[in-house]
């Protein structure tokens, strides 16, 4: 019995304390079982890069960040261009599978990789998935393993820019990741109790921006925070074609993400002092937080059920707090985006947070 192993696409925590469910459940089922580790996401699997893996190599991971596999992004429409040499991936990734005479193919991975792995499985490759990103935009599942970690670190960053926004009377921009959704930035701005939030969902009136910092300061408030996510977007920029926004960003001044953008208009606006912090990368390091561990485990030996079942083509996933599957045809390529009229958004307004709408 022997099956391959891979994680793709951007790392987040708990890649680690996922594998080590999937592998520590399927030990637990086989005697004879041998897992392939493919290092580097799915290069690992086109070049024929791998290593046998041991019992002992998922022990001791469950709070590690990061992933003992490494990874890459291979992106899902480079898939069926050869590469330099020539070579063609698809045919190679099979061609690995079939010499190694896996059982399947088990992947961790965020929207970009799962269309790799239904591809795979569409190719007649066994494959099982796992929903992994900070994003939490997988279609097919409430919840991905990583998004709690990560919102757990923006919080962190909103709670500590807080202390200092309060004593100097400024305002601050908290730039969040999300690619191009706002759960990361809804959640955590709500957590950290952020009085603007701006998410791509909802493009944003910069005047209504304004007024809602003028409105804070009449109140007496010295200083307001915003939470922006890093694909947020102007009303205006919203109506724009992806060839018009791009001509427009040629001609307007450069500036190096959406949070400087914001914040330059607010401070020619209002005549206040400014600042911008960015913790990128930061919310996809460090230990995943018990929520995910519970949440990985559960994902894994789910995963490992399903392969003792031999049921095939699926993304384990969350529905409702149960864990479940979906078919990995029905979740590829779609994206799974914030309600602007969700209760949540609607809460939130409620106790005056301003999302920058009206
Ligand atoms: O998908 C996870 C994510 O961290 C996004 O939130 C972000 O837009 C992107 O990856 C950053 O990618 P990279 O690590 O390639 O810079």
């Amino acid at each position: 019995m022997r099956i391959g192993m891979l994680t793709s696409g951007g790392d987040c925590q708990s890649l680690n304390a996922t594998m080590r469910g999937v592998a520590k459940a399927l030990y637990n089922m086989y005697d004879d079982l041998e897992i392939i580790g493919f290092e580097e996401g799915y290069k690992g699997l086109i070049y024929a890069d791998y290593h046998i893996m041991k019992p002992s190599d998922f022990s001791g991971i469950l709070t590690e960040g990061g992933t003992i596999l490494g990874t890459s992004r291979q992106p899902f429409k480079l898939m069926r261009v050869a590469d330099e040499n020539g070579l063609d991936k698809v045919e190679a990734m099979k061609h690995t599978y079939k010499k190694l005479k896996l059982e399947c193919l088990v992947v961790l991975g965020g929207n970009g990789s799962q269309k790799t792995a239904n591809l795979l499985r569409e190719e007649g490759l066994n494959v099982v998935s796992l929903p992994k990103t900070i994003d939490n935009d997988l279609w097919g599942t409430d919840m991905t393993f990583g998004f709690q970690s990560a919102v757990n670190i923006a919080t962190n960053a909103i709670d500590c820019i807080h202390t200092t926004a309060a004593s100097h009377g400024r305002v601050f921009i908290v730039e969040v990741m999300g690619h191009k959704v706002g759960w990361l930035t809804l959640h955590a701005g709500i957590a950290g109790g952020a009085d603007i939030i701006l998410i791509p969902e909802i493009p944003y009136d910069i005047d209504v921006v304004v007024d809602a910092i003028k409105s804070r300061t009449k109140k007496g408030k010295r200083f307001s925070i915003l939470a922006v996510a890093e694909g947020a977007i102007s009303k205006e920029d919203a109506q724009l074609t992806k060839k018009e926004l791009k001509e427009k960003k040629k001609t307007s001044p450069a500036y190096p993400s959406i949070a400087y953008e914001i914040g330059a208009q607010i401070s020619e606006k209002t005549g206040q002092e400014i600042r911008v912090t960015v913790p990128g990368h930061m919310q996809r390091g460090g230990a995943p937080c018990p929520y995910d561990r519970v949440l990985s485990t559960r994902l894994g030996a789910a995963a490992a059920q399903l392969i003792k079942k031999k049921e095939y083509g699926y993304m384990v996933a969350v529905k409702n707090n149960d864990i479940t599957k979906v078919p990995l045809e029905e979740v590829a390529g779609k994206l799974k985006t914030v309600d602007p009229n969700c209760s949540m958004i609607q809460d939130a307004k409620d106790m005056g947070i301003s999302f920058g709408d009206n």
